[in-house]
């Protein structure tokens, strides 16, 4: 199977915020943002492994600021890493100035996906050829965080994940 690179698979959204997806402060109610990384993190997912894919874990979510109502955001999903059947796939979600137009990042969020067959079977996927310096990092710490997630998720033993305990072996 043909590497692919994470441009072949991004997927970005723009979307305006009205009162049915705000919480009582005026901003985007938490679900509702969830909810849109995960239809582009799919998308792309989807794009990556063109296959029907199941989001098997939610990560990491940082709500970092708060999103007023009648923003413009832009949520940006990019695969990091395709492991065999799984792919861990980064979102940026950015809201821009009404006067400037310029873009501040608001969130981020990791979802990891799993690609199946039509009996929920999962698939080999394409291997992912990092390009940029921030496309190489994010490849980089995929591993562990995968490692850190099956740990979490009871799936793995703790001993057996080699590359998430070097990061905490202190000289
Ligand atoms: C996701 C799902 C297919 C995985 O099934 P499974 O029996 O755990 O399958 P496997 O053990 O073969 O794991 C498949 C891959 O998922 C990865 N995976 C499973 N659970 C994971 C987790 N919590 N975190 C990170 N990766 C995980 C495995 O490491 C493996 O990756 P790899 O093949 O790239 O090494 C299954 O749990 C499922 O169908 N879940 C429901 C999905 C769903 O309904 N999502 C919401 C609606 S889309």
């Amino acid at each position: 199977m043909k590497s692919k690179t994470p441009s072949e698979s991004r997927t970005v959204t723009t979307d305006l915020i009205l009162p049915s997806e705000t919480n009582h402060l005026n901003h985007l109610f938490g679900g509702a943002l969830l909810a849109k990384m995960d239809r582009a993190a799919y998308i792309t997912a989807r794009r990556h492994s063109r296959r029907i894919a199941v989001t098997a874990s939610v990560n990491h979510v940082a709500f970092n600021t708060a999103i007023p109502l009648g923003s413009v955001v832009t949520i940006e999903a990019n695969v990091s890493r395709a492991f065999t059947t799984s792919m861990e796939v980064f979102i940026d979600v950015f809201i821009e100035d009404r006067i400037s137009g310029e873009r501040t990042k608001a969130n981020e969020a990791i979802y990891t996906f799993v690609a199946v067959d039509d009996t929920m079977t999962p698939v080999k996927v394409p291997e992912i050829t990092p390009e940029t310096e921030l496309e190489k990092s994010r490849y980089e710490a995929a591993l562990r965080r995968k490692q850190l997630s099956l740990v979490l998720a009871g799936k793995m033993k703790p001993q057996e994940a080699v590359e998430l305990k070097s990061i905490f072996e202190i000289e």
